[in-house]
């Protein structure tokens, strides 16, 4: 059901970056299509260049053609680009906040309520705050002020509590709304309902019966053009830190009391604080790094991570993957592999739960059931199971369960939409409390700090491949594997 949305102007700081075109401007223009935007509601784009609102509203328009290819409403369009202004923050400009003040004081075209989308660099996240602060724009009397952290909120854990340190000498934690967009993806928000929606799935989503669990989010992207942002991050800060280990939380986490923004996030964080921290004097038992080398993604021959980069010495990994235990009762023993990477045989990312052994064994080396949760790009339930082949004899076979999530008519909405829609509505559900921030970093930082440390030449895998055969060696358990895909046969080697 449609909440109600307060008059409210967006404030969208590097609007002419490449998130504001590609996502949160069309995000907003898709709301506003649907009728989810508010009458009166103003989205003013701050920039560092000087540009009139004229061209600023025409490069809009280039950005809903690049956009939506077969066109849009004319109508909603003329809405949309009335709601429009821009304002010029030059960074040189010592009172540039107290101008933007002056813009934001004309009521009549500013409704008061006020929401920052912080789409800047990361270092520049605590001067916004300050600056806003300082002219007295976070205040919350009449009005709410709400503030949007891009992903990452900080690059390891002190830097978190210090960017946390200093926003909240501002902003109260209920202004805050710090982002990762994969919790605005429906098929995130799928795996808590259909856990606990459905009757069949929770008796048998525990220790008793799970052998161990998989999640997997493998892309066929290289780095692209970001390699300079990338070396300095790599795959276990850009992906594993933040969505790779919140869907870990949706998967893992108990029931909360009740869907409110308060009883979810209270059983995220209390599930991410019980991961047991990865021995760093065993790491080669629980994580695994590599850089894909040279090779071939859909017939086209691609270069490799250290080609890409220009740098032979660099150690910065291109696939991570890690073994984690969860330390409660519903848990115990049971690992988590989880991995991410760029430039793998295929994009999936999904779940893959493999059960333990089935009491009645046919054969030897008869497959264990599996039950995976696709999330993109298919987003499904899958479960394999044994079943009788037809005939005189007694054998089975594994065959394949297989729902779609989502149906033909289904709308398909963008995680930033989902975002931007909660933001203005109040609902910071979707978005990350202080102490996931944490518990996520305090896990991957010991990691993050030794493979660093250590220079030796990462481990190469041909763009293209599946996982690295080396990987293998944080499994438990002799019988466990990689499972390489959500089809069917996609756990045979
Ligand atoms: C971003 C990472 O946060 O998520 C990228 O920085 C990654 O490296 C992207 O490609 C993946 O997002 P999605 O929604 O395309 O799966």
């Amino acid at each position: 059901m449609a909440k109600k949305i307060d008059p409210c102007t967006l404030v969208l700081f590097g609007a002419s970056g490449n998130l504001s075109r590609v996502k949160l401007m069309p995000g907003l223009f898709r709301l506003d299509a649907a009728g989810r935007l508010p009458d009166h509601m103003a989205i003013l784009s701050v920039g560092r260049a000087e540009v009139s609102r004229e061209e600023w509203q025409s490069d809009i328009k280039g950005m809903l053609d690049t956009k939506f290819k077969k066109g849009y409403d004319a109508k909603v369009f003329e809405r949309f680009i009335a709601r429009n202004h821009y304002h010029a923050n030059a960074p040189t400009d010592a009172d540039a906040f107290i101008k933007m003040k002056t813009t934001l004081s004309d009521e009549k075209t500013f409704p008061q309520n006020l929401a920052y989308f912080l789409s800047v660099r990361p270092v520049d996240f605590a001067p916004v705050v300050e600056q806003l602060a300082e002219v007295g724009l976070t205040q919350e009397d009449k009005y709410w002020r709400r503030v949007v952290i891009e992903k990452p909120f900080g690059t390891d854990l002190p830097s978190a509590q210090d960017l946390q340190a200093s926003i909240s000498k501002h902003l109260k934690e209920s202004q805050i709304y710090r982002i990762d967009h994969y919790l605005g993806k429906s098929a995130l928000q799928n795996i808590m309902l259909q856990r606990f929606a459905n009757a069949l799935l929770e008796p048998i989503w525990n220790n008793q019966y799970i052998d161990h669990v998989q999640i997997t989010n493998t892309e066929m992207l290289g780095v692209g053009e970001r390699t300079q942002f990338y070396d300095g991050t790599g795959a276990l800060r850009d992906m594993i830190q933040s969505h790779i280990l919140q869907t870990m939380a949706l998967t893992a986490m108990e029931l909360p009391t009740d869907l409110s923004p308060e009883s979810v996030r209270a059983e995220k964080i209390k599930v991410l604080e019980a991961i047991r921290p990865i021995p760093v004097n065993e790491l080669n038992k629980h994580a695994f790094r590599a850089q894909y080398a040279a090779g071939e993604i859909n017939g086209e021959k691609v270069p490799g991570y250290l080609q890409e980069l220009g740098d032979s010495n660099s150690v910065v990994e291109t696939y991570a993957a890690l073994k984690l235990f969860v330390d409660n009762p519903r848990w115990q023993g049971v690992p988590f592999y989880i991995r991410t990477a760029k430039r793998l045989h295929e994009a999936d990312t999904r779940i893959s739960i493999r059960f333990k052994k089935a009491p009645l064994q046919i054969k030897d080396g008869q497959d264990q059931n599996w039950l995976m949760l696709g999330i993109q790009p298919r987003e499904c339930i899958k479960m394999e199971i044994q079943s009788k082949i037809p005939g005189l004899d007694i054998s089975t076979r594994t065959i394949q369960l297989d729902a779609a999530n989502r149906q033909e008519t289904d709308e398909t909405i963008d995680a930033y939409e989902a975002l931007l829609l909660n933001l203005m509505e109040g609902d910071n559900s979707l978005y990350l409390h202080i102490s996931e921030v944490e518990a996520q970093w305090r896990l991957v930082d010991p990691v993050v700090k030794a493979w660093a440390a250590d220079k030796k030449p990462v481990y190469q895998y041909p763009a293209g491949s599946q996982d690295p055969e080396a990987s293998k060696v944080i499994f438990e358990a002799e019988d466990q594997f990689w499972r390489y895909s959500i089809e069917l046969g996609g756990d045979k080697h």
